[in-house]
């Protein structure tokens, strides 16, 4: 500045000098600004047309949301990524942008709630032609993919609560033969990469494992540049941004990732395997038992067999909703991957729009619990669950 000027002024224009360019933080940091100014009219111009790499306005980018796009690309071996304000973010916005009128979406009756509702409520509004499926029709799957019009096919690798595995072979296959774009909402399974499908899009909450403390909500697309280019327009117009400072925080919390999955992954198996044993469990679902239909598969194809565990008590008369509040640690709420354990009855959480046959079909009764396992010490755990049970 040349000039000397009021402390009113002074108040809105503190000076602020770029680092060095050989002396910078360790830790990345905020930049909680929306705005971001350039010297030269014509560079601007540039940044606009995407000429050169530059920021103007957070909606559109900011640093600090790079640094995590990048981090999350790599985790999940993809070129590019995009984050938004939250995982439902993420599956709708992504939607949004891919499709149009009269184009047609497959989704499975296993898929997480809200993305059902979405594609039911809103996208039909919209002229999308869904389509519901379950993971289990096999031939339904064969024969909607090559039906002309199929745009994309939105799939989880493990679904909630029940922790079926999608029949990601077929999908993958059936996908490529008839150019239907996968987008698979990687969630559950953590950073798992899937290199022997590569699917198209990955979406991620990332309030869930990524951040891991249950403090901040986020969401991502990941895949390559040339497709998430194709939906940046809309996602900039529909203006679900992710706020820099939670971009810090959901970065902040990936320095622990893969030690906190490990830690809830060897918990959550030290207590499916108790459960497996106790009197009062009719069936414990959990993909690290020997018992799931699918443990071989898991074990060939995932990275770990996560921290969820399903089951379903024999005493159908039981109040669930007096068990799921008992617990001194487990609490009574929904959401999963944070460091502390939850409990939930899935009927009322995660299946009540479904038919009795839907729910039947996805195997969850009025007795079915959902546990998110967390990284407190495992003893603790089991003395918790077994006054819960008693
Ligand atoms: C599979 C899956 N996708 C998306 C979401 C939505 O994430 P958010 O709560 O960050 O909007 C969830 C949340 O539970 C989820 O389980």
């Amino acid at each position: 500045m040349t000039r000397e000027y009021s402390p009113e002024t002074l108040c809105n224009h503190p000076k602020f000098d770029p680092l060095p360019t050989d002396n910078h933080p360790l830790t990345p940091p905020i930049y909680q600004s929306v705005k971001f100014v350039m010297d030269d009219f014509n560079e601007l111009k540039k940044v606009f047309r995407g000429e050169r790499e530059g920021y103007f306005y957070s909606r559109a980018s900011n640093p600090t949301l790079v640094v995590l796009e990048r981090l999350l690309a790599q985790l999940q071996g993809t070129e590019a990524g995009r984050t938004m304000a939250s995982g439902v973010a993420a599956v709708t916005n992504t939607l949004l942008a891919l499709l149009q009128s009269g184009d047609r979406l497959i989704y499975f009756l296993e898929s997480y709630g809200p993305s059902r509702a979405f594609a039911e409520g809103t996208l039909k509004k919209y002229g999308v032609i869904v389509v519901k499926l379950s993971l289990d029709d096999l031939e339904g799957i064969k024969r909607e993919m090559a039906v002309p019009g199929t745009k994309a096919v939105l799939f989880e690798s493990v679904t909630n609560p029940q922790l079926k595995v999608a029949p990601l072979d077929l999908i993958h296959a059936e996908a490529k033969k008839h150019g239907v774009i996968t987008l698979l909402d990687n969630t559950f399974a953590g950073f798992q990469s899937w290199q022997k499908w590569p699917f198209d899009l990955y979406i991620h909450s990332l309030t869930k494992y990524a951040s891991g403390h249950g403090d901040v909500m986020g969401g991502a697309v990941l895949g390559s540049e040339k497709l998430l280019k194709q939906l940046d327009k809309t996602l900039l117009n529909l203006g679900a941004t992710l706020d820099p400072h939670a971009a810090y925080l959901i970065q902040r919390g990936l320095k622990t990732y893969h030690l906190r999955r490990r830690a809830q992954c060897e918990n959550s198996q030290i207590l499916a395997e108790w459960l497996e044993g106790h009197e009062a469990v009719e069936k414990v679902v959990y993909p690290g038992l020997k018992s799931h239909p699918q443990h071989a598969w898991f074990a060939e194809n995932f990275d770990d067999f996560g921290s969820i565990i399903f089951l379903r008590l024999k005493d159908k008369k039981k109040n669930i909703e007096d068990v799921v509040t008992k617990g001194e640690l487990f609490m009574m709420t929904g959401s999963l991957g944070s460091t502390e354990s939850l409990i939930t009855p899935a009927l009322f959480f995660y299946a009540s729009d479904l038919t009795p046959a839907e729910r039947e079909q996805a195997g969850i009764d009025a007795s079915s619990i959902r546990l998110s396992i967390g990284i407190e010490n495992s003893k603790d755990l089991l003395l918790d669950m077994k006054q819960i049970l008693a």
